[in-house]
């Protein structure tokens, strides 16, 4: 019921505000030293572990018969079915985190039939807490100046060409074979002309957190997000809060206007009507290639 979905989403900005505390403490330790999972651009840290461990056993205490997907825990080819399911990213941006470099974020997502229903993502070294139910709006909650401000997120004005969209391309953690090449032939077109063969926007961004980058995108931060092989806890939260301000999630795979949270392709751009975004999209389509 929407009470439910309102006492979750409370429930999930008291558990981001707790986990931003163990991010914040540990911002020293992690400067010093860093565990390695599977190379360097893959770190987990004991952070990782903790923060899914506390999240789990306070949402699990509270809605014991819902399901549970996290990116520390989650087992190999676990899929999303369509029970209420809590999809979690304890650490999005978890190399920054490691690094000390303030881009990273705490992501809680409900799903309800495989679609998103609730998000919240929080990001404490900046204070920047964005959140959305389903049907009630996005809303970004910061502190400015001094004052609290809770400002609700709407995209702003369609974007008419790539040539003035600000894009983030992330790259994951290959860095060989077919998908490391995508992303790389993505990223190189996005910076040509187009008499050069390539498709320029005005400028691109590796931010390093997917969860925040669907945000920003939310925000208006950035026009466009394109990357080909996120997992489902990176997006879940972003996507209704890219959905709740106005803006559309299609596929990276060209043509795909859309896409579910089963997929792994993932690209929010502004705007809810497809129609308005058109020449945008089927511009950075272009660029793509399948994944
Ligand atoms: C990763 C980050 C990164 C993206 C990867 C994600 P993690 O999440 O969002 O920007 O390129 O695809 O898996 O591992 O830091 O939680």
């Amino acid at each position: 019921s929407m009470n439910t979905l309102g006492s979750i989403h409370d429930l999930f900005i008291a558990i981001a505000k707790d986990a931003g505390k163990i991010m914040q403490a540990a911002e020293y330790e992690l400067l010093v030293s860093a565990s390695i999972k599977n190379n360097t651009s893959d770190l987990v840290t004991k952070y990782d572990k903790q923060i899914e461990t506390m999240v789990q056993k306070k949402l699990l205490e509270a809605y014991p018969n819902f399901d549970f997907l996290g990116e520390e825990t989650s087992k190999k080819g676990t899929k999303l079915d369509d029970k209420p399911t809590f999809v979690v990213d304890p650490i999005d941006g978890t190399l920054n985190f490691s690094k000390g470099v303030p881009n990273c974020a705490i992501s809680l997502g409900l799903t309800l039939e495989k679609k998103a229903i609730v998000g919240v993502v929080y990001n404490p070294f900046r204070g920047d807490l964005f959140t959305a139910i389903k049907g009630r709006g996005a809303y970004w909650t910061k502190t400015c100046s001094g004052t609290k401000l809770s400002l609700p997120v709407q995209t702003p004005r369609p974007m008419e060409n790539l040539n003035s969209c600000l894009v983030a391309v992330e790259w994951g953690n290959e860095r060989e074979g077919a998908n490391w090449k995508l992303r790389a032939d993505v990223h190189k077109k996005l910076l040509t002309s187009k008499e050069e063969g390539g498709a320029m926007c005005k400028s691109v961004r590796s931010n390093g957190s997917a969860a925040l980058n669907f945000c920003y995108v939310a925000a208006g931060m950035l026009d466009a997000f394109w990357e080909g092989g996120v997992w489902v806890w990176d997006i879940c939260a972003g996507w209704i809060i890219v959905e709740e301000a106005g803006g559309i999630v299609a596929s990276a795979n060209p043509g795909d206007w859309k896409p579910t949270l089963e997929g792994r392709l993932y690209f929010p751009v502004r705007k809810a009507d497809p129609e308005e975004q058109k020449a945008v999209v089927e511009e950075l389509w272009a660029t793509m290639g399948t994944f």
